[in-house]
């Protein structure tokens, strides 16, 4: 029998990446899309030929029975949204941010570790062929102690215009929970997740107050809660730094900057494309390079949590490294906002 999936939150990303996989794959049936509106839950329903809809979440779970739900919702109806359907016995492909707050992620965390359920987040560009051979490459010793990582995820006009990207309430914030939070991922799972100790961060809104315009369309300057750049600096256990510049809008040469930068004692490195080299004499040494960036990586994630929920051991953005990565952007911002240093170390929160 085919294992039932509901859609919850049928927008953007929901239709472009989480239903057409779900549907290339004979084992699953997609019998629902979960909405706030009714009638845009509806056309989505129609436009992905999807058999039902609902608005009512207890309608939903006692109609459909779904084995697996994917939360594609504004950042800040991913936990009551997980949470339920983890109640409801679901495993979950939940879109990152996972939630709102570090309490929010552990509780998630937890709720799924007590169930023995799937609980697994959309930081699709660990998934990237080039992460799998940075990671392994470091791994094997090639680039040494990676003492300074720089992870980027910097935008020159690219606030988003549709949805609430700009709603500090519903999203929790702009470009570090928005896209930081995507490279974020990349390092630290490169890196293997080491302990945080500290971090420190300013953020500024210097733009987006400003303008109404950019290349991912309109918005308005009136509404625009949430920072538009956060650099921060995370320091890691054992004395290495992991630097991080994220935006939606400054000024800079590049449209967009997405990558994350390895500084070892042997090598250096990059991400998107891999690419790995030292120095001789002066001269770079390249010691290896991939032509172009992995573009496959949605894929990957939803094929990997798929397979997941069919019982095969393949990795996953797991809920504890999503608690993690809520926890480092949590303390960033607190930072940011206190204009001090939060120390994460030692670690007695849980
Ligand atoms: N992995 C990625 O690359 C990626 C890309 C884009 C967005 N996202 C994430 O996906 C989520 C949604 O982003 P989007 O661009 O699809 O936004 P969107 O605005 O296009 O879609 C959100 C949908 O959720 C519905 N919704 C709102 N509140 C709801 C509720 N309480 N219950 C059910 N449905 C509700 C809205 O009506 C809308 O249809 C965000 O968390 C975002 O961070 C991830």
């Amino acid at each position: 029998m085919k294992k039932k999936v509901v859609i919850i939150g049928g927008g953007n990303i929901a239709g472009t990446v989480h239903v057409p996989h779900y549907q290339n794959r004979k084992e699953l049936e997609v019998v629902a899309v979960l909405g706030r509106n009714a009638e845009r839950a509806e056309a989505f329903a129609k436009r992905h030929a999807i058999p039902r809809f609902y608005t009512d979440g207890d309608e939903m779970y006692a109609a459909e029975k779904p084995d697996i739900v994917s939360v594609c919702t504004p950042n800040s109806f991913h936990y009551p949204a997980v949470m339920k359907a983890l109640e409801n016995g679901c495993h979950v492909l939940c879109e990152k941010p996972p939630a709102i707050s570090a309490d929010e992620a552990w509780d998630m965390h937890q709720a799924a570790k007590a169930r023995n359920l799937v609980l697994a987040y959309n930081f699709h560009n660990r998934f990237a062929e080039d992460v799998k051979i940075v990671r392994e490459k470091a791994a094997a010793g090639l680039l040494g102690d990676i003492y300074v990582t720089k992870v980027q995820a910097l935008r020159r006009s690219g606030v988003p215009a549709w949805g609430y990207f700009t709603n500090k309430e519903l999203q929790g914030g702009g470009p570090l929970i928005d896209i930081g939070v995507h490279m974020l991922d990349a390092a630290m799972y490169v890196l293997g997740f080491p302990a945080v100790k500290r971090v420190t961060a300013k953020q500024f809104q210097k733009i987006g107050k400003k303008k109404s315009h950019g290349s991912f369309g309109e918005w308005d300057p009136k509404k625009y809660e949430v920072e538009d750049s956060l650099f921060g600096f995370i320091e890691l256990e054992g004395g290495n730094l992991l630097q991080i510049e994220t935006s939606f809008a400054l000024h800079i040469i590049e449209e967009s900057v997405m990558d994350v930068t390895f500084m070892a004692d042997k090598a250096g490195a990059t991400l998107f494309p891999a690419h790995i080299h030292t120095d001789k004499h002066g001269e770079l040494v390249t010691l290896y390079q991939k032509k172009q960036a992995d573009p496959d990586r949605q894929r990957k994630s939803m094929e990997a949590f798929i397979d997941r929920c069919l019982g095969k051991e393949v990795m996953i953005a797991d809920s504890e490294q999503g608690y993690i990565i809520q926890r480092i952007v949590e303390a960033l911002y607190e930072s940011a906002e206190k204009g001090e240093s939060v120390s994460l170390w030692p670690d007695n929160r849980h």
